[in-house]
């Protein structure tokens, strides 16, 4: 039965509905979950699992941006699940995601995306035997009961904060504005909606936005 690594990255972690909302929707495509935890990825993990990109010159920002703050690390398992989680997340940078794509709806800017999928059986092979070695990720018959526990938790959650992040960072980079205002209205945003995340990480996960808003500044001189 193939199998697939599912990660939903720290900006849809830490917005708790929004991740029950991409979980809920992935369950709904009928896909089994058979690993479900939460975690922090530590800067090796981070650096194993993104191997591929080494060499770009996004990597650092991409090995801080996954490791700033919880994940939902998960495999789900069923008949073309690889490619059907691709499908319902949509393209990588959000401004080019369909808007009925999870990435379209919920994505904040660019590649702060909400979740990563295997792209391919070869590398969901690869990801899962590391994210169960090096990132104590396993298997259990609870994973699904965990997952919908979670989805009942928080998806009623009063607002999932999309549109608001996404005109911070919009604003700032068309008016060139990398004051610490934008820093604040971030750390402000990522805590409304993280139940059992500390403020650090959600700071931590802010600060990593705000530079991500400062290269595309420099990118832009
Ligand atoms: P993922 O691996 O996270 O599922 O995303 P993907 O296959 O759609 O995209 P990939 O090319 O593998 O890129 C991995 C992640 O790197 C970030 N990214 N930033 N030019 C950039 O600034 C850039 N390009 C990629 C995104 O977070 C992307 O998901
Ligand atoms: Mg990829």
């Amino acid at each position: 039965m193939e199998q697939s690594l599912v990660i939903i990255k720290p900006d849809g972690t830490a917005r708790r509905r929004v991740s029950s909302l991409v979980l809920q929707a992935l369950l709904d495509r009928g896909y089994k979950i058979v690993a479900f935890q939460e975690m922090m990825v530590s800067e090796s993990l981070a650096k194993l699992h993104y191997a591929v990109h080494s060499e770009k010159p996004f990597f650092p920002w991409l090995v801080e941006f996954i490791s700033s703050a919880p994940v939902l690390a998960m495999i789900f398992e069923s008949n073309g699940v690889i490619q059907g989680v691709r499908d319902a997340l949509g393209a990588t940078f959000v401004q080019k995601a369909s808007p009925d794509s999870l990435r379209g709806k919920y994505g904040i800017w660019a590649g702060i995306n909400i979740a990563h999928a295997s792209d391919a059986p070869e590398t969901a092979i690869s990801e899962i035997a590391l994210w169960t070695s090096e990132g104590g990720l396993v298997e259990s018959p609870e994973a699904e009961t965990s997952a919908r526990a979670y989805i009942l938790k928080y998806i009623n959650g009063d607002a999932d904060y999309t549109m608001a992040l996404r005109e911070v960072v919009k604003n700032a980079i068309e008016s060139h504005d990398k004051s610490v205002k934008i820093l604040k209205s971030l750390k402000d945003l990522f805590s409304k909606d993280a139940a059992g995340i500390s403020k650090d990480r959600t700071d931590n996960l802010a600060k990593v936005v705000f530079d991500f808003i400062k290269e595309e500044l420099e990118k832009a001189k």
